[in-house]
């Protein structure tokens, strides 16, 4: 029987693993100086007794907005002037106007320590603290377009700002959905966007020194292959650019040779772990799906293994499917999952939505095989997509249309 002490006396390729972890906040952010710089311009005159420009950043996801952005809070925080104050609120946890003006009022005024108070009654005390304080207050939103009433929320705030005779306060809008301006009040767009600014996405070249600057520190040395790293950083940069999904395929690549005995991180552990990390983003995208698009997906899996009844006639594409067949499997199996198959039209807006998500891929056919149709291939493993959406059902996360638990 292994003991925990066999467990803890081997020896472990990393020297300290939270650093890979995406919790973790670098010192330096690399590629990203010139950036932070501007931000910290736009945010100093906090520090004399003036009001900064609101601010928007927006970037693709995993650019280094939120961790500059921390980076920046810390040095703020570090200089120590009472009036000076940054916040940062995580609008996915705190989604409405309510919610994100009581968590910084209460960061500030143990008096509303207590929950149960209206708006108003903290709004007032918000005001208050700030003019007795003289405080010059930035309000951090990162993934702002998470908030459901947000030209309320901006109309809230730039309201207090007409209201202080003392003090002002701020917005560092962050977002990553690039549409999200169009959708906000012009008012509060001119508001927000009074300074703007972008992340771009990291090349494979900057991916390479982001990674090497974190495995020097996580993992012991002569761990990491140079290749290893030039890999990692090669597929994600042919992805998305993502250093996110790059350091978790770095540390998925670790504790893949950690838990295998390997001494090395090589090429092949790369891969291993891109395989690992891929199903696992396509579990995580799946679960949070509607039942529809489940079921269609679940359809492509089942056909992809029984394999295509027009194989033959579709030589030059080996491996696709036509939409016509997913379609009838997904009215078999809206009928063995007792849902209503909706219609066609509908079905091709699924299977868009899935190729989105890249779950699928689909191209047209020629004009040669069965008029024009469209060719589906699935994206990962259909053994593992249908042991996900079935896994799925059993948890009961899709009820039937008459609201019974599958
Ligand atoms: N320039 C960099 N140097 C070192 N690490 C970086 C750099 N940029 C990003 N990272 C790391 O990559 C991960 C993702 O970065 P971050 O959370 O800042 O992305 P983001 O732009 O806020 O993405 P999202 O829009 O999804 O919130 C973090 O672990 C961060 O530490
Ligand atoms: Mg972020």
């Amino acid at each position: 029987m292994p003991s925990f002490s066999d467990i803890l006396a081997k020896e472990s390729i990393f020297v300290d693993r939270n650093v890979l972890s995406p919790h973790y906040i670098p010192e330096i952010l690399l590629f990203r100086e010139e950036q932070i710089e501007k931000i910290m311009k736009v945010l100093s005159p906090a520090f004399k007794n003036e009001r900064p420009h609101n601010l928007f950043i927006y970037g693709k996801t995993g650019t280094g907005k939120t961790a500059s952005v921390k980076n920046i809070m810390k040095k703020f925080n570090d200089m120590e002037r009472k009036e000076a104050v940054m916040t940062y609120v995580n609008c996915k946890v705190y989604n409405t106007r309510y919610r994100i003006i009581q968590k910084i009022a209460k960061t500030y005024i143990s008096e509303l320590d207590k929950s149960g108070f209206g708006l108003t009654y903290i709004y007032e005390k918000l005001v208050s603290w700030i003019i007795e304080n003289k405080i010059r207050l930035i309000i951090v939103l990162d993934e702002v377009d998470m908030i459901k009433e947000l030209d309320d929320l901006i109309y809230t705030l730039t309201r207090m700002n007409d209201e202080l005779s003392e003090g002002s306060v701020s917005l560092l809008g962050i977002s990553n959905k690039f549409n999200f301006k169009d959708e906000l009040d012009a008012r509060s767009k001119s508001s927000l966007y009074e300074t703007e600014m972008v992340f771009t996405s990291y090349s494979a070249i900057e991916l390479q020194e982001i990674l090497k600057y974190r495995s020097n520190l996580g993992f012991k040395k002569g761990i990491v292959d140079e290749s290893a790293i030039n890999l990692t950083a090669a597929i994600t940069a042919s992805e998305n650019g993502d250093a996110r999904y790059a350091l978790r395929l770095l540390l998925k690549a670790g504790e893949i040779a950690e838990d295998k005995n390997r001494e090395k991180i090589t090429d092949s552990e790369v891969e291993e772990a891109r395989r690992n990390v891929d199903e696992d983003l396509a579990a995580e995208a799946i679960i949070t799906l509607p039942d529809h698009q489940q079921l269609v997906l679940l359809s492509v899996a089942d056909l992809d293994l029984k394999g295509s009844r027009y194989e033959k006639l579709n030589e030059e594409e080996s491996g696709f499917l036509f939409s016509g067949e997913v379609y009838e499997e997904y009215r078999r199996n809206c009928k063995k999952h007792k849902k209503k198959p909706r219609t066609a039209r509908w079905f091709q807006e699924y299977l868009n939505d899935l190729e989105m998500l890249g779950l699928i891929t689909m191209v047209e056919s020629g004009k040669g095989i069965r008029g024009h149709t469209r060719l589906i291939r699935i994206g990962y493993s259909a053994e593992s997509l249908k042991n996900i959406i079935e896994r799925n059902f059993r948890r009961g996360s899709i009820p039937t249309d008459s609201g019974e638990v599958l």
